[in-house]
């Protein structure tokens, strides 16, 4: 009996030591973000593959196994119940024969259509494929691999690739179930020339060219075209209207004005994009220099119904540079979309998942109060004219990163210049801004801050802003001073946020 119960126990305590990844050691390294993904260890880049099945959402991403700089990129994965919380796992896709694993999607495949999946469970026929580009030095194309088992092991189809038309820059596929027309759609991108195309499939595995889209947007001849998706989603305030929306990731991040990730909203038959603004339109997801390679998670259930985005934060000017080890970058947190009408015309908007709410702790109601390192704060200004700084993020005697708000040009801002450690790379430091004009010049702010982070939300959504900062000193304490402007202050509300790591 006593054995018995003594057993138990143990089963009990390696459980918990398992259950929810209590990393202390995250704790102790000053820019691991608190409640951001990051891998343990080694490099990362893309978000991959988001899904959801099971009660489980999978974050895969761009990952090198085996060091702190791009390389051997595979498929990274993570999983959550809460889109807080990440389990990590092993890898999922590995590089092999000299065919590197980038970046892609995955569905749920529920009916079986591609003849791959081997469900134990009879009444339920589904399993997970992942669509993911092999790349090699002379060629990119499209291959396909399966999971039976929750996304734990994966097998790489035999007859990979699936889609080859022999080009070196053809990438990112993201697949869609189109229940019109009731075929799987992929939406890949031709990048060097800033189009992307869509195929259509019956079973995943044989592809068929349904139409291009390009020359619209960000769409210069040096940029390049990546990681696309495409989904539908309900207009707000109109009962029963959807309409499209096309997300195309611009690299460099930053050229014209706005962040790596652009959209385009419009109408899709399953053959073809239509475009509602005329080509010269430019309409960014994010303003910030961190927020790329941005894409939403399929299969959602429909009782739940949110598209769901998350965009990696960094940008590849100097993403091999950060100063962080024994890992590099993390990935925002999980946003969700909808399209609202504003005086500019249907946008889309954005805000973090509700879930964040819940590592909401201790609270302060005046900005003097505040002190941390993660934190989320809601303020509201009465601005006035001119350029005026509104929160500083103090980490140090002489070090601070400044939000504010022009009046004369009407732009929000954010100004890193003097954030902590910014010499690693030139184009780290600086200003970055993003167009913004006031009702009754009303100014919400939503900011998220962690360690090496901030996202700003702002204009009901329409406006987000996310930026990576280094504080120096070991300080990591981020305070909040307010307004000694003109501006003036007028609501306020901020807590600190609980790590995920923690216990
Ligand atoms: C975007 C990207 C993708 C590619 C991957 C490689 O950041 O360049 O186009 O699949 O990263 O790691």
């Amino acid at each position: 009996m006593l054995r018995c119960v003594l057993s138990l126990l143990l089963v009990a305590l390696l459980i918990a030591a398992a259950d929810g990844q209590a990393r202390d050691d995250y704790y102790q390294e000053p820019f691991r973000p608190q409640f951001h993904f990051t891998p343990e260890r080694n490099w990362m880049n893309d978000p991959n593959g988001l899904v959801y099945y099971q009660g489980e959402y999978h974050l895969f991403y761009q990952y090198n196994p085996f060091g702190n700089d791009w390389g051997h990129m595979s498929w990274g994965h993570a999983v959550s119940t809460d889109l807080l919380h990440w389990q990590h796992l092993p890898v999922a896709l590995a590089e092999e024969n000299g065919v590197m694993i980038f970046s892609g999607s995955a569905v749920v495949d529920r009916n079986n259509t591609s003849g791959l999946c081997r469900n134990p469970d009879p009444k339920d026929k589904s399993c997970l494929i992942a669509i993911y580009t092999g790349h090699t030095e002379q060629n990119q194309s499209q291959h396909i691999a399966v999971s039976n088992d929750r996304g734990r092991t994966w097998t790489k189809y035999a007859g990979n690739p699936v889609l080859d038309i022999g080009y070196r820059d053809f990438r990112d596929p993201k697949v869609i179930w189109h229940e019109a027309t009731k075929k799987w759609v992929m939406v890949v991108s031709l990048s060097r020339e800033q189009k992307v195309r869509f195929y259509g499939s019956a079973d995943l595995k044989k592809w068929e060219l349904l139409s291009e889209f390009g020359g619209a947007g960000v769409a210069d001849k040096d940029v390049q075209w990546e990681c696309p998706d495409l989904f539908a989603l309900p207009v707000d305030g109109q009962p029963g209207k959807k309409k499209w929306v096309l997300i195309v990731n611009i690299n460099p991040g930053g050229v014209a004005g706005g962040s790596g990730g652009q959209y385009f909203i419009g109408s899709f038959d399953g053959r073809r994009f239509t475009n509602d603004n005329p080509p010269e339109r430019k309409m960014f997801l994010d303003y910030g220099r961190d927020f790329y390679a941005a894409v939403t998670f399929s299969d959602i259930p429909k009782s739940d119904g949110r598209r769901i985005l998350i965009g990696w934060m960094s940008n590849w000017q100097y993403a091999g540079k950060e100063p962080t080890s024994p890992w590099r970058t993390a990935q925002s947190v999980p946003r969700v979309l909808s399209l609202k009408r504003f005086s500019d015309g249907l946008r889309l908007a954005q805000q973090p998942v509700a879930e964040l709410q819940r590592l909401r702790d201790r609270h302060f109601e005046k900005p003097e109060e505040v002190r941390g390192d993660a934190l989320e704060i809601i303020a509201e200004f009465q601005t006035s004219t001119g350029r005026q700084p509104l929160i500083r993020l103090v980490s140090g005697p002489d070090a601070a990163t400044i939000i504010g708000y022009d009046a004369a040009t009407e732009r929000l801002f954010i100004d890193r210049s003097r954030s902590g450690l910014v010499d690693f790379d030139p184009n780290f430091p600086g200003t970055r801004e993003a167009p913004m004009k006031l009702r009754q010049q009303r100014l919400k702010l939503r900011v998220l801050v962690d360690r090496s982070s901030v996202e700003i939300f702002s204009a009901d959504g329409q406006v987000a802003v996310t930026e990576r900062i280094f504080p120096l000193n070991n300080l990591q304490t981020v305070e909040i001073v307010a307004a000694e402007t003109q501006a003036r202050c007028v609501a306020f509300d901020a807590w600190q946020l609980k790590s995920v790591w923690r216990k």
